[in-house]
């Protein structure tokens, strides 16, 4: 299942070609990504959910543009073949075009990613065309737009009028014109996900959008059972790591209190 070369923007688009389904999944640390690439994971999207997975916001607004470089830098030290991609935050792209570039050459640069994520359709697209100019690539991600969650009054499913859902496709379109070398599809239903897969050429990447997207990706805590407080419709449980991790603080605290531990075979 190990990746046996590093993985490049064009092992995407003959990962779709061939009918084969890219795999990805989040990741904030080394360890974690290590083993996520040792599992033969392609992608690892260093995302913005970083503030909720991890850092104990309440949504993805509060994360700093040094808080995600930090993580891709752990990140990128724990894996040597998967595709890394840093999701720029809220604020770190949407100011301008000049604001955009500098803050993904600090990803290229100093956190060693392969590719920046933004969200947006349409109205992101001269950006994402900037960036892609100036040799940066891009991941877009269009649909549920976490980023938005305030304006949109919550994680609303994207696409289910029709007039949405042919927005969203002039969306992954733009997108595509505009460079980017695939696009994540959140919260859309799995049809209008097909229909745009279908549509577009490069590989569309789905979180809650179905079956039918080139690849799938996951939120790393959400599919081993980490993230205890909501566990999304569009998550499936892999494992129940937070009970295990649960029970071993128990069972310490339990044999520190009761002088099970330390033994006589941890001490000196
Ligand atoms: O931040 C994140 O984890 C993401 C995924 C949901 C695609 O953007």
């Amino acid at each position: 299942m190990s990746l046996k070369k590093k993985i490049t923007v064009r092992d995407f688009y003959k990962l779709k070609n061939n009918g084969q389904k890219i795999c990805a999944l989040t990741a904030y640390d080394a360890p974690t990504a290590k083993l996520a690439e040792s599992a033969g994971v392609h992608l690892l999207l260093v995302g913005d959910s970083l503030g909720m997975t991890v850092l104990g916001y309440k949504n993805t607004l509060p994360v700093t543009l040094e808080e995600s470089l930090h993580h891709c830098r752990a990140v990128a030290r724990g894996v040597v073949n998967s595709f890394i991609v840093g999701d720029m935050p809220f604020m770190t792209y949407h100011i301008s075009r000049e604001q955009a570039l500098e803050n993904a050459a600090k990803y290229l640069q100093s956190a060693g990613v392969d590719a920046v994520k933004l969200e947006g359709g349409k109205k992101m697209a001269p950006t994402v065309d900037a960036l892609v100019d100036a040799g940066v690539p891009v991941l877009g991600h269009i649909g549920l737009l976490p980023q938005k969650v305030l304006t949109s009054g919550g994680y609303r499913i994207a696409g289910k009028t029709e007039i949405e859902a042919e927005r969203l496709i002039e969306d992954a379109l733009a997108i595509q014109n505009a460079g980017a070398f695939a696009v994540v599809l959140e919260g859309i239903p799995a049809d209008l996900a097909g229909i745009i897969t279908d549509t577009i050429d490069i590989p569309t990447i789905g979180i809650g959008a179905g079956p039918l997207c080139s690849g799938q990706i996951q939120v790393v805590n959400d599919i081993l059972g980490m993230f205890t407080d909501f566990v999304p419709k569009h998550a499936k449980k892999y494992a129940d790591i937070g009970l295990t991790i649960k029970k071993a603080f128990s069972d310490y605290v339990t044999d520190v209190q009761s002088e099970h531990f330390p033994g006589k075979e941890h001490s000196f």
